[in-house]
């Protein structure tokens, strides 16, 4: 018995040395980063997708989460920071998993894994009720002044489109919004569920019924985590075919789901 182990950990050792100390020195690598937990980074100001609820924040990514988590048994944490800056910590390790109506695209995945997408969004024009722009080329081909959220695929897109200078980027699409209602901008492109939520909360505001690119939003995990990705695209599926995603979705969009 004695034997075996010693033998054991002598195996252990030389395994050890063959991987090198680096990996040696770490505990043992859990499926995420805190055993036991499933750090989320977000930008919560994107509903329905994400945003606050007094102190707490809900919506469809929130929930999607929060049920892959259970799922696993793990427990949801959720931070919120810049949307510019979940792609490089969800790749240094920083935080699990990114969901944040992230769009997957050809770039991002030259940084991160993305799961198997649950959810479509489209990016949308914002004018000002009785603008002259009235659709995607107006607005690219005159002069007008453009506003998005910093790093996310409107801003992306545009700037490709117009160059920078005809771009105000925003921390917030919130922030954007507001830019749009006391006349510093002339448009916000953005998603089409956040647009929409902030058309109806704000007045003189209107939807372009141009749609501009119709995109797939998945989460972002580490290329470095492959059993964390194939471990929350096993439940995903799962929750595709019980109905949960659905469920989920339709609760905050009642039309779509
Ligand atoms: N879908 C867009 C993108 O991936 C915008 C996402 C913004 N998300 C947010 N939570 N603020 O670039």
């Amino acid at each position: 018995m004695k034997n075996i182990f010693i033998k054991a950990v002598s195996v252990a050792m030389i395994a050890c040395l063959g991987f090198g100390i680096a990996s040696c020195g770490k505990k043992e690598q859990g499926l995420t980063i805190n055993e036991g937990k499933l750090v989320m980074a977000t930008n919560a100001f994107f509903p329905p997708y994400e945003y606050y609820d007094g102190d707490t924040i809900v919506g469809i990514d929130a929930e999607i989460a929060g049920e892959v988590a259970s799922r696993l048994n793990l427990e949801l944490e959720i931070q919120d920071v810049e949307f510019d800056s979940i792609i490089a910590g969800v790749q240094s390790g920083k935080y699990d998993i990114g969901c944040a109506g992230m769009t997957v695209t050809e770039d991002r995945l030259l940084s991160v894994n993305f799961t198997t997408p649950y959810a479509t969004g489209i990016q949308s024009i914002i004018v000002a009720e009785g603008s002259e722009i009235s659709d995607i080329d107006t607005l690219i081909d005159g002069d007008y002044v453009i506003g998005v959220q910093q790093g996310t695929t409107g801003d992306i897109y545009m700037t490709d489109e117009v160059g920078d200078d005809r771009i105000d980027r925003y921390n917030k699409g919130a922030d954007a919004i507001l830019a749009l209602q006391n006349g510093n901008i002339d448009a916000v492109v953005i998603d089409n569920q956040p647009a929409q939520a902030f058309v109806a909360a704000n007045d003189g505001l209107v939807i372009l019924d141009t749609p501009y690119a119709v995109e797939d939003y998945a989460m972002a995990v580490s290329k470095d985590n492959e059993a964390l990705l194939s471990e929350i695209n096993r439940v995903l599926a799962e929750m595709e075919a019980d109905g949960t995603i659905d469920a989920i979705i339709e609760k905050y969009i009642p039309s779509e789901g």
